[in-house]
């Protein structure tokens, strides 16, 4: 993490809230991917941290982007990215998506049986397989389970291929992506293991995508041992596609307290809230605080946002020294999902981001006014 130094300066700059991110911590994120997974190639998740300054970044590392949306695909485009380095992955794709992923020559994720009949002539494409099986993740998050909407059954696997071949695609192999914020590598080995059996009856595939889902501290290289080895079943060439991992790590949102209450219950009152990182609220994530105010002090607070909903917390119960008007907080793992989920509602303009690179601060996303929220509006 960056020095508290650093943090201060940037929240004097830019104010808060803030996001900011860490070049070396990217870089460090990319390095910990590469010595795990070797040569696979890696589809940065691009729903974790779209902004384009690090979609650049990453770009310019040799990663490839994983989009699940006509928007990422837009992004993708803008970029100059080549097809080859793009996936196009979604349950529900809309014709937009089909359009310009044939344009840009992408590699589709078929989803479901019928999508079939909907890829644009010849495309690139890749089976996703639901392996249907308990994930050690928040219920939202799991998406490798019988009840998520992801996915074709293993048993569908032959039909899906063969389909793709009549129809003239060129289908290129299986793909599984089990959820997200995955600690224990288990669930990776037991998703593997489901599609390595599937190996009788596809035969050798030209892709193995073992997704992404890792979460921050799982081991990395029992993953990565898991999905070379499944990939090795099919003679296939391994692709992941991380999103938390590269950039969870890499970035902080900033928020500076407004004040305190107390009721019965300490409110430390700050100005993010679900409207900047929504986390909390919606998967009960925990985010690591660090208060940058010292104090001998120390009791159980509850850190608010100024939203009008009694679910506007970011944490609870955590144990911090007494906070003061003006105190800057700082709030770890938010780099990934952050940014990227915040919010207008109650026309709250979006925080800026900042980049700390080469020693200099880099804006790459400047505060929203709120004056630019009702553009659309007629
Ligand atoms: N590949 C596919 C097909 C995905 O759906 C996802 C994430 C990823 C890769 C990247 O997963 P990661 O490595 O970042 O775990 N908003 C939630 C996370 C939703 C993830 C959705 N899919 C959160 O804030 O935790």
């Amino acid at each position: 993490m960056l020095s508290t130094d650093l943090l201060r300066d940037a929240a004097e700059r830019f104010g808060t809230p803030l996001y900011v991110y860490d070049a070396d911590e990217l870089d460090a994120g990319l390095e910990r991917v590469r010595a795990a997974f070797g040569g696979a190639r890696v589809f940065f998740a691009v729903k974790a941290n779209p902004n384009l300054s690090l979609l650049k970044h990453m770009a310019g590392a040799g990663l490839g982007f994983d989009c699940v949306s006509y928007g990422e695909l837009c992004r993708a485009e803008f970029l100059g990215l080549a097809g080859e380095r793009i996936i196009s992955n979604g349950p529900a794709k809309s014709q937009a998506e089909y359009d310009l992923g044939a344009r840009l020559g992408v590699t589709f994720i078929v989803d479901r049986v019928e999508e079939v009949g909907l890829l644009p002539p010849r495309s690139r494409a890749l089976v996703r397989v639901n392996p249907a099986l308990q994930i050690s993740t928040h219920d939202h998050l799991a998406t490798g389970s019988a009840a998520s909407k992801f996915g074709v059954t293993p048993e569908q696997v032959p039909l899906v291929l063969k389909a793709l071949r009549e129809a003239g695609h060129r289908a290129l192999g299986l793909h599984v992506h089990i959820g997200s914020a995955i600690r224990d590598a288990q669930d990776f080995t037991a998703a593997y293991a489901r599609l390595a059996e599937l190996r009788s009856q596809t035969g050798p595939l030209e892709v193995f995508d073992a997704g992404g889902g890792w979460g921050i501290g799982a081991d990395l290289h029992g993953i990565a041992r898991e999905a070379r080895h499944a990939a090795g079943v099919f003679d296939a060439e391994l692709w992941v596609e991380p999103g938390r991992y590269l950039v969870a790590p890499a970035g902080v949102l900033l928020t500076t307290v407004v004040g305190v209450k107390r009721t019965g219950r300490n409110f430390c009152l700050v100005d993010a809230g679900m409207t900047e990182l929504i986390r909390p609220m919606m998967y009960g994530a925990a985010h690591p605080l660090t208060p940058l105010w010292g104090g001998t002090q120390v009791e159980t607070w509850d850190v608010a946002g100024p939203a009008c909903e009694s679910g506007d917390l970011l944490a609870r119960d955590v144990p911090l020294p007494e906070p003061s008007r003006g105190d800057l907080l700082v709030i770890g793992e938010a780099g990934a999902y952050g940014a990227a989920m915040s919010t207008t509602y109650l026309t709250r303009a979006r925080p800026a981001e900042v980049l700390r690179r080469s020693g200099e601060w880099q804006l790459i996303r400047r505060r929203e006014e709120p004056q630019e929220l009702w553009q659309t509006e007629l």
